[in-house]
Parts: structure tokens; sequence; C-alpha cells
């Protein structure tokens, strides 16, 4: 079984993700939604969550754990690797080789939320594999809530991402991580405002595609369920919650609290 957590219901969309993609093996989620959000959270707050959201999956018989949410990933993953003796996929490794390998001018932007743009994993793991790229970061701190009331097409939401990446445009981007679960939701508003021949990155798919890898590479990882289970957890039970997996998952989700 494979452990998938983020802060809320974004990580629904990777969760999703890896079902189409490895429809054979069994995946249980968990969606923090009693303690999210997370960006704006101290590091240590995000790493304790981490750490009892990684038990809970662990203890539900999750033998890899895949962290999707960004500021998770950012800050918690080493901690969570040592922690719990089972292999440990996170969103940004996927996002950046994706970035890497597309980048035709080598200069790359990122966009998340504070906690995951503080702890500069992105530009970290970019100058591991290319120390000529460059880098330009930019927190939003004001997207997470923006998607999560729905305001989606709003000229308030508009206005909000054109101040946020008019200093990546400046700086001639040509490919941009969208670092937060929530952003791929906006990307009909980036894509116009951060120039149409900007590559927009998102980790979803290309989660899905390594941990796939991983697994063939590792098929003891597998055990085949019959029937195969999709079990989906939220630390909080709520209408929108419930509207959000059901529209992501494109059926009738239950959702249970552990
Ligand atoms: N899941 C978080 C992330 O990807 C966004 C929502 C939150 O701040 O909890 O960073």
């Amino acid at each position: 079984m494979i452990g998938i957590f983020d802060s809320g219901v974004g990580g629904m969309t990777v969760a999703r993700a890896i079902e189409k993609m490895l429809p054979a093996v069994s995946t249980l989620y968990l969606g923090d939604l009693a303690r999210a959000p997370y960006g704006p959270k101290s590091n240590s707050a995000i790493i304790n969550y981490s750490l009892e959201n990684s038990k809970f999956l662990v203890d539900m018989g999750a033998r890899v754990i895949v962290i999707a949410c960004n500021s998770a990933s950012s800050v918690a993953t080493d901690i969570v690797r040592r922690e719990f003796n089972i292999p440990v996929l996170e969103v940004i490794t996927p996002a950046v080789e994706q970035a890497v390998s597309i980048s035709r001018n080598g200069r790359i932007g990122i966009i998340g939320t504070r906690a995951t743009i503080r702890s500069g994993i992105y530009e970290q793991k970019i100058k591991a594999l290319r120390p000529d790229f460059k880098v330009y970061s930019q927190p939003c701190p004001l997207l997470v809530p923006l998607v999560e009331e729905g305001w989606n097409n709003k000229r308030e939401t508009k206005m909000i991402l054109r101040r946020y990446l008019h200093p990546l445009k400046e700086k001639q981007i040509d490919s941009l991580i969208l670092g937060c679960t929530h952003y791929p939701l906006l990307k009909h508003l980036i894509q116009p405002r951060i120039g149409k021949k900007v590559h927009l990155i998102d980790s979803s798919n290309n989660l899905a595609d390594s941990l796939s890898k991983f697994l063939t590479e590792h098929p003891q990882l597998v055990e085949r369920e019959e029937p195969v289970q999709r079990l989906h957890f939220t630390t909080d039970i709520t209408e929108t919650a419930q509207k959000c997996a059901n529209a992501i998952f494109q059926r009738s989700i239950t959702l249970r609290q552990p």
C-alpha cells in the first residue's frame, strides 16, 4: 500500500495521478485538514505534523510514503526518512528534474508557500544538478486561501497574481515550477500573466511517474491486494473537502477520519 499525505485536499491531485498511473496498487490518502494550512507555519510545526501523518500511514500498512505537500516535502523529508525505515518520495525532486531538462535559457522561477520558499530547497536541488542555472523564487502566501475560497477566476486573484509574477517575468524565466499543491488550479491565470512561452511545471504527474519507476525497481514493495484499496482520510471532514475530493477524483469519495 502506498501512503500519501498532504496538509489538506490539494494533494489529492497527486493521489489521483498515482491511482491513474498505478491502477493495481492500493493507496491510502491522509489530508491533515484540521491543521492546514502548513505554508505559513514554522518548520518545527510542519515537521511534527509530518511525523504524525507518516506514523498514521505506516500504522495503517503503508510500505512507501509519498509527501504530496510541497511545504512538508521542503522541510520534513529528511526527518521522515530517518524516523521511518521505508522509502519516502516527495514532490520537489521530480519537478526539479523536469525543469532542468526542459529549460533552454537556464532561468527557472519557483512559486510556493512561505515555508517552501524559505527552505531554499528548490534552488539547492536545481543548483546541485546545474550550478550554472539561475533560480528566482517568489513566495505567494495569498494564493492558497484564494483557491480554497474558490476565487479561481476573480479580478482580485488576477491582480494578486500579476503582482507576484511581475518580478519573475522581469527575470525572463522560461520555466516556472508551481511549487504548491493548489497552484495547478490557477494555471489558466498564471500562463497568460507569466507569458505563453514559459513552461509551467506541476509535480503531480512527474511524481506519479517517479513512483511508478521506483516500484518497478523495487517490486517487493508492491503487494497485489484484491480488491485494490482506495482509502481517503482527512483529519476534519467539511462540505468543501467533500466537494473537492469528489471533483478531483471524479467520483464519489467516502472521506473517513483517523
Ligand atoms: N499543501 C501545501 C503545499 O503544497 C499548500 C497548502 C498549505 O499551506 O497547507 O505547500
